[in-house]
């Protein structure tokens, strides 16, 4: 077998340890590559001839990747996750005690096991590449750093810098790396091999470094016990309220850490095992991989296609709104393509140009972009109230009024102007097959629907009506993923996939007012849920005029299941029109939310009878099974692919709790028997807007939604 790790020595005792794991494009820790650091690291115990190590990686953007994830999914006894846990303590302790200073040369992604083997050398240097992340991601799995992160991150960086780097799981660049002390140099990346040399030459001999937060914060916190305690406390309540306690791993980190810094390395490294022992197993874990999957076969989809799609050049974007202007800064700034950008009025450009630069900004103000790089994407933005130039175009993205006839009319019009290009529309509740009528070569219109805020969500729809050709399906979702979004092919029908999911959302939760429900209780349930937010509070979010808007295009079109309230046009009435208008189901100072209007229930003349208290898991399930219902129809009628892409859709389209693993996997944990029971049993109170269908009853005696998938 080849091997992942080579040795090189110099004649000045600088020896570098090259990884470089065969047929992979990351290094990771696998069973067999930490089976030969172990190999590798008992021999460099008893070199004597080895003044100094450097442990590199050959693999141009990644130092290590961390664990293997399929190791990690593979656990079904807590003992074999202990097990693993104690290994990779052991290796790294090993790895620690070598009897020469070590450097980590970090260049590229380090991640978990490969941060946690990075503190466990005696020094740590980094690349000034702005896209390095050095971080701890565990808790994105649901488990905690488990091969000694937790001891020895805060004994590194402190304790403050360490739960935030635990917590959050987010990766930190080469320059705060340095600032938190999780680094000992920064080094340029150009030469980067060298400088990293360089720095191990000046250790030879050099006394070992004093480790450990320094400063005022070195003082009151970590040196005080006091100091810790209300540390790890606050850090306590702070995720309990954003979290609602769904993810336990975050409190089991906690109390790892606290653990290790009160009563020492040996009972911190024993807490850490004991946590990753119960957490490796746990739902929770097993559902976050799944997503982690499904998100690593999104990226790969498409990869493999015999014909790869034509590469956008020229792209433009007709529409400066909201949403066009959004999407013109993306390609600005992702792509790094020139980009027309079309309007008919000169104040909506201006209005698009000035959101893209404050975006653009903002990043410049957290150091995450040069000011001349962003002076260059946004010399890209070429804004116009001409036609001119869209002849060249080979990606259209049309954004306009949603309003048929128009856009029908632009489409054709686009269409003879730029013969060659596919025609995209950013649509959120037409026909695509409508809206192409008119165009020559209707195969190259297809929607590509992005969600609201366009920088922050990342869903794109990809949408085939039915004389969409696979090769502008293919171009959109190219573009989409060069936009750094997700996209999920949809098959057109009315409010494609995501719209017409939440659609019987917000249709339960309308119904739920109308019985005489709180607000807050209504939201609140979703919250607990582990909603981002409550339903309620989304339609405010979207607009009480356009989600009325879009309510009775839907109720036209699945008439026989989907009614809502009949006093529905009246809370997006008189200037009630949510966020935007400052007045809405929530009232709003700027986009700051002050708690629900009280005067709302008489605005729809439904009084809030129901006392506060209601059993909250119930109204989750009145609010969340009408979705489970019509994604069984969804998925029979084709217009997704699968139950994990349905699932990825409204992970990343709604912010449907990860930790549940998606709606179709999260029912089918249910039990899909259960669904239909559940909804046997609303149809009885409620009426026939709950009856399970035909779909849903085939996908239980199938065993769920996933396993008539395979
Ligand atoms: P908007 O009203 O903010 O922007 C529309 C822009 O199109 C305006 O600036 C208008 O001047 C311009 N326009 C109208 N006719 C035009 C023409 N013939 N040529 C060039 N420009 C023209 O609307 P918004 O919210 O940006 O929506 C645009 C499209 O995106 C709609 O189809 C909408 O359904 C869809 N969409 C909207 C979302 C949202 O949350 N706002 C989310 C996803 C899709």
């Amino acid at each position: 077998m080849t091997e992942a790790f080579a040795l090189e020595l110099g004649g000045d005792g600088v020896a570098t340890l090259l990884f470089d794991l065969p047929g992979r494009k990351a290094n990771i820790f696998t069973r067999e590559s930490l089976a030969e650091l172990e190999r590798r690291t008992q021999e460099l115990a008893e070199r004597r001839d080895i003044r100094v190590l450097l442990l590199a990686s050959a693999k141009p953007d990644i130092f290590i990747a961390g664990a293997d994830v399929d190791e990690i999914a593979g656990v079904t006894e807590p003992a074999a996750a202990e097990a693993g846990s104690r290994y990779g303590q052991g290796l790294f302790s090993a790895w620690a005690a070598l009897p020469f200073p070590t450097v980590a040369a970090v260049r590229g992604t380090c991640l978990g096991g490969g941060t946690e083997l990075s503190l466990a050398s005696t020094w740590i240097v980094v690349s000034d590449r702005p896209d390095l992340r050095m971080g701890l991601p565990e808790v994105q799995l649901g488990i905690v750093p488990g091969w000694g992160g937790c001891v020895r991150l805060p004994r590194r960086v402190g304790l403050i810098a360490a739960l935030d780097m635990i917590l959050q799981g987010k990766g930190v660049d080469g320059r705060k790396a340095l600032a938190i002390g999780l680094a000992d140099a920064l080094l340029p990346d150009a030469g980067f091999a060298g400088y990293a040399r360089e720095f191990a030459r000046s250790k030879i001999g050099a006394p070992l470094p004093r480790r450990g937060p320094k400063g005022l914060r070195g003082v009151v916190v970590d040196a005080n016990p006091v100091g810790r305690a209300f540390a790890l406390k606050q850090a306590r309540k702070r995720t309990l309220a954003r979290t609602h306690g769904h993810y336990p791993a975050l409190l089991r980190a906690l109390d790892v850490v606290g653990r290790g810094l009160a009563r020492g390395e040996g009972e911190g490294y024993d807490a850490e095992t004991r946590a990753i022992g119960e957490l490796a197993v746990s739902p929770t874990t097993k559902n976050l991989i799944h997503v982690f999957r499904l998100i690593e076969q999104s990226k790969k989809s498409g990869a493999d296609d015999s014909a790869p799609p034509p590469e956008v050049r020229r792209p433009a974007v007709v529409g400066a709104g909201v949403m066009g202007g959004g999407i013109a800064a993306l390609i600005a700034d992702k792509a790094g393509l020139p980009v027309r950008i079309k309007d008919v009025r000169p104040e909506a450009l201006a209005t698009a140009l000035g959101h893209a630069g404050e975006l653009l900004d903002r990043r410049v103000r957290r150091r995450r972009l040069r000011p001349a790089e962003k002076r260059r994407r946004m010399a890209l933005l070429q804004p116009t109230l001409e036609d001119e130039g869209l002849e060249a175009c080979d990606l259209v993205i049309e954004a306009i009024v949603e309003n048929l006839e128009v856009k029908q009319g632009v489409l054709a019009d686009l269409g003879r102007r730029a013969p060659g290009a596919v025609l995209a529309s950013n649509t959120s509740s037409l026909s695509i097959d409508a809206i192409g009528r008119s165009v020559s070569g209707r195969e190259r219109v297809a929607g590509m629907h992005f969600f609201n805020p366009v920088d922050r969500m990342p869903l794109v729809e990809v949408v085939a009506g039915p004389q969409t050709s696979p090769s502008a399906i293919r171009t959109v979702a190219a573009f989409a993923r060069r936009l750094g979004k997700t996209p999920v092919l949809v098959r057109e029908c009315p409010g494609f996939l995501v719209n017409r999911l939440l659609a019987f959302y917000s249709a339960a939760a309308l119904w739920l007012l109308d019985e005489g429900y709180r607000v807050e209780e209504i939201d609140g349930a979703m919250l607990e849920w582990g909603m981002p937010m409550g339903p309620l509070r989304l339609a405010d979010e979207v607009g009480l005029d356009v989600s009325a808007k879009v309510a009775h295009v839907l109720q036209d079109a699945f008439a026989d299941r989907l009614v809502f309230p009949d006093w529905l046009d009246r809370l997006g009435a008189a200037g009630r029109l949510g966020v935007k208008s400052g007045l809405g189901v929530y009232r709003y100072d700027g986009r700051r939310e002050r708690g629900v209007d009280p005067a709302v229930y008489e605005a729809i003349g439904r009084p809030a009878t129901k006392r506060p208290g209601a059993d909250r898991s119930a109204l989750a399930d009145r609010l969340v099974l009408p979705m489970v219902n019509e994604a069984a129809r969804c998925l029979e009628e084709g217009v997704v692919e699968g139950p994990g892409p349905l699932d990825l859709a409204m992970i990343f389209g709604t912010g449907f709790p990860p930790f549940r693993g998606g709606l179709c996997r999260w029912a089918d944990g249910v039990g899909l028997a259960v669904v239909v029971e559940r909804l046997e049993a609303l149809t009885a109170t409620v009426g026939k807007r709950c009856l399970p269908s035909d779909a849903l009853r085939r996908f239980a005696g199938a065993g769920g939604f996933y396993a008539a998938a395979t």
